[in-house]
């Protein structure tokens, strides 16, 4: 079922969960994120960027992800992913999404402020919930990109939530998009800035940036001739920890995007007559069926539907 952002992230913050949000960008990756959910019994998070939009077609894409929560067993928050173009925001509101990411964090405070303050007055009338961001995360994906990280300020996150009355807000303590996330080493979390965000502010906290880049698909996809160089992600351990201080919406693409072009790798190597897209995309579908419900496992939201 389809059901509003604010509903699903304000029962795992009072039930100390957190739920995963991922992103689509085709039918497979979306089965599979679905079917890993039902299976889990666990609430999800689907989420598309404005790069994923474009790439599929907005409304392609959208009116496919609004179909699957709808018709799903278990409940489905459709949420754009770093909103930057108020158009599309707009566009993704008027489709029905039940959430939206406004992401202002490459402007100063106060026309962040503005702007989020604008998406909230759209979207609030329609019941849509709406995350912002403070801080910047770094890393640089299709259309997400920060050159430095700016941790967030937790006087400055209580004083932002109360100006524009977001429901969520995602926060920069350490992470960073894509695969290259820290040149020479797992991510150490900024954990006791998180304490101070969390005494501040009571809305419910979102990681982005949280791929762990598991080394068995990292390996797996070298072993079939991928050429990556050194990557590095966010060690589970370190997700368990800050879901006990208080994140209640973790997003993971990366891990997707590198389990399912592994999946892929390995047809092409292991089966070089084949030329049926649905042989390579099949087995890319089960991987990330299998990714997604470990992430659920472990963000402690299977069993929560
Ligand atoms: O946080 C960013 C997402 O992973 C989307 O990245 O702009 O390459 O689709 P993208
Ligand atoms: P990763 O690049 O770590 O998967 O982060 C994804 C993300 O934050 C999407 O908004
Ligand atoms: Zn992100």
């Amino acid at each position: 079922m389809l059901v509003q952002g604010k509903e699903v992230l304000d029962k795992a913050h009072r039930e100390n969960y957190a739920v995963g949000a991922f992103n689509v960008n085709n039918m497979e990756i979306l089965q599979a994120i679905i079917s890993a959910a039902e299976k889990m019994k666990s609430p999800v998070f689907i989420q598309a960027s404005e790069g994923a939009l474009e790439y599929a077609g907005l409304d392609t894409l959208a009116n496919m992800m609004l179909f699957a929560a709808r018709k799903s067993s278990v409940p489905v928050v459709v949420h754009l992913d770093h909103g930057k173009d108020l158009e599309v925001v707009k566009k993704c509101i008027e489709l029905g999404f039940s959430s939206v990411m406004f992401d202002g964090s490459h402007y100063d405070f106060e026309e962040n402020v503005r702007l989020t303050k604008q998406v909230v007055d759209m979207a609030h009338p329609k019941g849509i919930s709406v995350e912002a961001e403070l801080g910047t995360i770094g890393g640089t994906e299709d259309k997400v990109t920060a050159r430095h990280i700016v941790l967030t300020d937790p006087d400055k996150a209580l004083e932002f939530v109360q100006r524009t009355q977001c429901d969520s807000l995602a926060i920069a303590i350490g992470t960073s998009h894509g695969p290259n996330k820290f040149q020479t080493a797992d991510a150490k979390l900024d954990l006791e800035r998180l304490k101070e965000i969390k005494a501040k502010v009571n809305v419910p906290l979102v990681l982005h940036g949280a791929s762990s880049v598991p080394r068995e698909e990292v390996d797996k996809a070298a072993h079939f001739g991928a050429k990556f160089a050194e990557f590095y992600g966010v060690p589970e351990a370190q997700i368990v920890e800050a879901i006990k201080i208080s994140i209640s919406k973790i997003n993971t693409d990366t891990d997707l995007r590198i389990a399912f072009t592994a999946a892929i790798r390995e047809v092409i190597i292991e089966k070089p007559q084949e030329f049926d897209p649905r042989k390579f995309l099949g087995p890319a579908r089960e991987e990330i069926q299998h990714l997604v419900e470990h992430r659920m496992t472990v963000f402690g939201s299977a069993g929560k539907a």
